[in-house]
């Protein structure tokens, strides 16, 4: 998986930490394709999840900053993702899943939370900035 401009939220900041998941994400992938074993992979899982969580924190401060009507929305989203990724990181820890399972959920989770919900607040971010100059 590759970052590509059809995922710009049109807010550099976020931009740019979306690019750096994606990376991850596709590190992530390459240790699987290369069949390292739990504990490699398990360390890049947790830097993943500790970048992840400085992300929402980025993204919850422009919320703050911009008033944004649905950042209870979007904030309870990012929790969720926390408490699921636990669960999956726990179930790929005691082999009740695969790592391709692991895998999947990331991915399509990252995809789908930045087209739907990140867009949306990059454009009112966006939108409600260019209003301010
Ligand atoms: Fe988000
Ligand atoms: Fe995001």
């Amino acid at each position: 998986m590759r970052w590509n401009e059809s995922f710009s939220v049109g807010v550099a900041e976020i931009d740019e930490q979306h690019k750096r998941l994606v990376e991850m994400l596709g590190n992530l992938l390459e240790e699987m394709k290369r069949g390292r074993g739990k504990d490699v992979m398990a360390n890049t899982i947790n830097d993943m999840f500790n970048y992840a969580k400085m992300h929402f924190a980025t993204e919850e401060k422009y919320m703050a900053l911009y008033k944004y009507p649905e950042s209870a929305l979007h904030r309870r989203e990012h929790e969720k993702f926390v408490e699921t990724a636990k669960s999956f990181y726990e179930g790929y820890m005691n082999g009740s899943l695969s790592a391709i399972d692991l895998m999947n959920f990331l991915k399509n989770w990252l995809v789908e939370h930045i087209l739907g919900s990140d867009k949306k607040l990059g454009k009112f971010v966006s939108g409600a900035s260019l209003c301010k100059r």
